[in-house]
């Protein structure tokens, strides 16, 4: 099934954080309701913030024991460090709702090495999706996970997750978590890749501000070669949903 792209403009960041939120509820009943359980992976950055905090004030009484929930990227951080995504929904979220400690499953970026931070949490995706180890030469096109629900955010330069423009990981095309090097910040990143973005069976975009305007027509209008990284996210059989507010969506032209 090609996957659908839906743009939905709300007035005001609170409208966006509403209606994130009751998406994110929505798409967590029926996951459960079909297959009793829901596995999302959260984005970090500043906007989900405050859907995280709507969320746990809102939905406190939610079968949060039947979500399962992941990180799309994470910096090379401690979980305590002020920049590490974790701690940012540890904060607004998880330190509020009853979720159980192993349905959370946090990137170990504490791990000097980057790259075995990365592998490590592939391997805690293969496990929790029941998907063959390590693939081996000429194995068949490598299994990717399918989420429920990816919530994804847009940088100002185009990047989404931690796959930004011109770095290693934009063409990995059989790992499921990376370690990028991301040069403009001297600093690894750990990240989801591409295919499992593209296998997720919904993909919402948060973006919110006057800020992310400009490249927001870019990736919703332009024709950019390369492809921006927020391009590339066309999920091969699911939703895209990009919700904005009106400020972000201001130099959209339809
Ligand atoms: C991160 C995010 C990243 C984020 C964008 C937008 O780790 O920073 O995963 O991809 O979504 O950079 O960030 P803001 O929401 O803070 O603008």
């Amino acid at each position: 099934m090609p996957s659908t792209r839906s743009i939905e403009v709300v007035a005001t960041a609170a409208d966006l954080f509403r209606a994130a939120a009751e998406e994110f509820i929505r798409v967590g009943r029926a996951a459960i309701g079909a297959q009793g359980r829901f596995a999302v992976a959260l984005s970090g950055g500043s906007t989900p913030r405050a859907l995280y905090s709507l969320l746990a004030a809102n939905y406190a009484n939610f079968a949060w024991n039947r979500v399962f929930l992941f990180f799309g990227d994470e910096r090379h951080v401690p979980p305590i460090d002020p920049e590490s995504n974790y701690r940012m929904v540890n904060e607004a979220l998880l330190t509020k709702i009853a979720i159980p400690a192993e349905n959370v499953f946090r990137v170990p970026a504490e791990n000097p090495d980057a790259a075995a931070a990365a592998s490590d949490y592939e391997a805690e995706l293969r496990g929790f999706f029941g998907l063959r180890s390590e693939l081996r030469p000429g194995d068949r096109p490598a299994e990717f996970p399918r989420f429920d629900l990816i919530l994804l955010g847009m940088g100002p330069d185009g990047h989404t997750a931690s796959l930004f423009p011109d770095s290693p990981a934009l063409d990995e095309q059989s790992r499921l978590v990376v370690a990028n090097w991301v040069a403009k910040f001297n600093t690894d990143r750990i990240t989801f890749t591409f295919p499992v973005l593209n296998r997720a069976a919904e993909v919402m975009f948060l973006v919110s501000g006057a800020d992310k305007a400009d490249m927001l027509r870019q990736v919703l209008e332009g024709k950019n070669t390369p492809p921006l990284p927020s391009q590339r996210v066309q999920p091969s059989d699911g939703k895209l949903l990009w919700l904005l507010d009106e400020a972000a969506a201001a130099k959209l032209t339809r």
